[in-house]
């Protein structure tokens, strides 16, 4: 029997779960449009993991020499290795220049040029000439610590338009009425251990990746998929999740980000002969490729016995023949972080680094809105009302196959302003909240509950660290047959021993042990729709290298992968690509027959 909780009920307009940069644009742009708008999240807003983005955020501004939305957009098509979305790629790459000036605007500090304009930098896989010309510097900086300045900025202005904030509260499950409306969200209050329930006419998910579905992660300890696990557990699918980004700038054996922009300033990689390698696999832009290609030639280099260090099994990045005071400029944090991880002086010797999770291109299916899709036979676009979804917890498909550098915070702003655009168009703010509907409370409750009470044999920290292990290991880098199958079949096992889990304290004021179990079970069902996506993909195409199907096969396989996870169990569907572009050529839009597909090289 489940026990009785008393429980505080609150009501919105629109509930926004999680207050990274895309929850917080979210948040942002309802307040302002006059929605009655609460943002919920499980840390203080500006310590959300956007606010570890280094680099910065790409828009064709052409501050720095020529650029142009339609170079953006093919570079993101190509990036994505023709597995995203058209329409959301046409939007996302007109957009950004917009996204950023309302962004300096609202106050980033953003880095400045001589003549005050915004300083762009290049970053890997961002080109001119619709990938015929040089690199181009679309990345828009504020020094190597962008997605600081932008939270920080974003929160202090959705304070100003008076949205709620509910914070250090952790979203337990969705509330789904009888006819598959969302109605809101039931979350434990962490300081206190009370429950609340969110009643809302609009629902978006905006809770990042689940990074630490891995044992090696650039990710917060706190990206564990929880939108995603909610959405799996109403019977929802998630999409394309087998894509997984892996950076090639970890540093060795902490995991922690040195930012591609490392490289955008003029830092190399080299092998233990002291080469540049890159110039050997991709002569064009060398360290600048895209970042899925410069993962797997440093993946390469250290199979061939190429690796530097005394197992070599890592490789250098120099940045010590850079001036120390562009460093000390430009890339201070990452100056930082080098010395206390990895005890080097980046004036004078090179950064251990190694590829390392980062970023998670699937996710919740959405369409350029953020409304989230439930696809059926006959309608693949169709949408599941009252959720929506935006940033890394979202798919829409704007990354496809691989996302490049810097079009992670330009994705965070652009759908969470596209979100408060939509949601403006179809939540009356005069209509009434919904009632929740008390089975799916009650059903949300008594898995609570369940937890709380979990009397197995099988630590969460245990389980957590054999998911992580066995999806480091069989659905890394380069995938085969073999380690796909056996990863399928391990990771079925291991999600299987969720029914064994043991929780030790029952308390429900700061209970991390029955927060990280309930983050466990919204990492596992990421981790199954991974594997299980992955194993099925024969194919190789952008974060999938497959190595017994090398090549990419666009007859049978540039279509979504759909993943519904129920328990242990994965069932897989597809669904079309949008090949078309929001603009007709004649009416400005790319030439098509620009963007269509060849040979991805750099
Ligand atoms: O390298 C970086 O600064 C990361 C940027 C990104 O993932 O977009």
């Amino acid at each position: 029997m489940t026990e009785a909780y008393p429980i505080e009920h609150h009501s919105f307009d629109v509930v926004v779960v999680g207050a990274g940069g895309a929850g917080l644009r979210a948040t942002l742009g309802m307040a302002e449009q006059g929605l009655k708008t609460a943002c919920i999240s499980k840390v203080f807003p500006t310590r959300s993991h956007t606010v570890a983005a280094q680099g910065g955020i790409a828009a064709s501004l052409s501050n720095m020499g020529p650029d142009h939305w339609q170079w953006h957009m093919y570079d993101t098509v190509k990036g994505s290795d023709w597995l995203g979305d058209t329409d959301a790629m046409e939007y996302l790459a007109r957009e950004a220049p917009k996204a950023v000036y309302e962004l300096e605007h609202y106050g980033v500090p953003f880095s400045r040029t001589e003549e005050g304009k915004i300083y762009q930098r290049p970053f890997g896989g961002h080109t001119t000439e619709f990938g015929e010309g040089p690199p181009v510097q679309r990345t828009c900086a504020a020094a190597d610590r962008t997605g600081h300045a932008i939270l920080h900025t974003l929160y202090g202005q959705s304070v100003k338009q008076k949205a709620e904030f509910y914070i250090e509260y952790f979203a337990i499950d969705l509330i789904m009425g009888e006819d598959g409306v969302c109605q809101g969200v039931l979350c434990w209050k962490l300081d206190d251990g009370s429950l609340h329930l969110f009643a809302a006419k609009m629902t978006v998910l905006a809770t990042g990746g689940y990074g630490r579905a891995y044992f090696s992660a650039t990710s917060a300890h706190t990206c564990t998929g929880d939108g995603g696990g909610m959405v799996a557990r109403q019977g929802l699918p998630l999409q394309d999740m087998e894509f997984v980004q892996f950076h090639p700038t970890g540093i060795y054996g902490a995991g922690c980000l040195i930012t591609e922009g490392a490289r955008g300033e003029g830092g190399y990689l080299t092998n233990s002969e002291g080469e540049r390698f890159m110039e050997r696999y991709a002569p064009t832009y060398k360290d600048l490729a895209s970042r899925d290609v410069v993962s797997r030639c440093m993946t390469m280099e250290i199979r061939e016995g190429r690796g530097v260090g005394k197992d070599g099994d890592h490789i250098h990045l120099h940045l010590n023949h850079l001036p120390p005071a562009t460093l000390a400029e430009r890339l201070p944090g990452i100056s930082e972080s080098a010395r206390i991880f990895a005890g080097v002086d980046v004036t004078k010797e090179p950064i251990p680094v190694l590829p390392t999770v980062h970023y998670n291109m699937g996710g919740i299916p959405t369409n350029y809105w953020g409304e989230v899709l439930n696809p059926t036979d006959k309608d693949p676009d169709a949408i599941a009302p009252g959720l929506m979804a935006v940033g890394e917890a979202g798919c829409a498909s704007v990354h496809g196959a691989n996302r490049l550098g810097s079009n992670s915070l330009i994705d965070l702003v652009v759908f969470g302003r596209a979100a408060a655009i939509r949601a403006r168009e179809v939540v009356d703010p005069d209509s009434a909240v919904p009632t929740p509907n008390q089975a799916s409370v009650d059903k949300a409750l008594a898995r609570f509950d369940a937890l709380r009470h979990a009397d197995g044999a099988t630590p969460t920290a245990e389980l957590r660290l054999e998911m992580q292990k066995t999806m480091q290991q069989d659905a890394a880098v380069f995938r085969t047959d073999k380690t796909l199958a056996e990863g399928k079949e391990k990771m079925e096992a291991i999600a299987g021993k969720m029914a064994d889990i043991k929780v030790t304290d029952r308390s429900l004021v700061w209970n991390t042990d029955l927060m990280e179990t309930l983050e466990l079970t919204n990492l596992m069902p990421n981790a199954l729709a991974t594997i299980v996506s992955a194993e099925a993909r024969k194919e190789s195409r952008g974060a999938h290298a497959h190595e017994d199907h090398a090549d990419r096969d666009d007859k049978n396989w540039r279509k979504h992968s759909l993943a519904v996870v129920d328990d242990t169990k994965t069932t897989l569907t597809y669904r079309p690509v949008h090949l078309d572009p929001l603009t007709k050529t004649e009416e400005g839009g790319i030439d098509l027959k620009k963007i269509a597909p060849k040979a991805r090289v750099y």
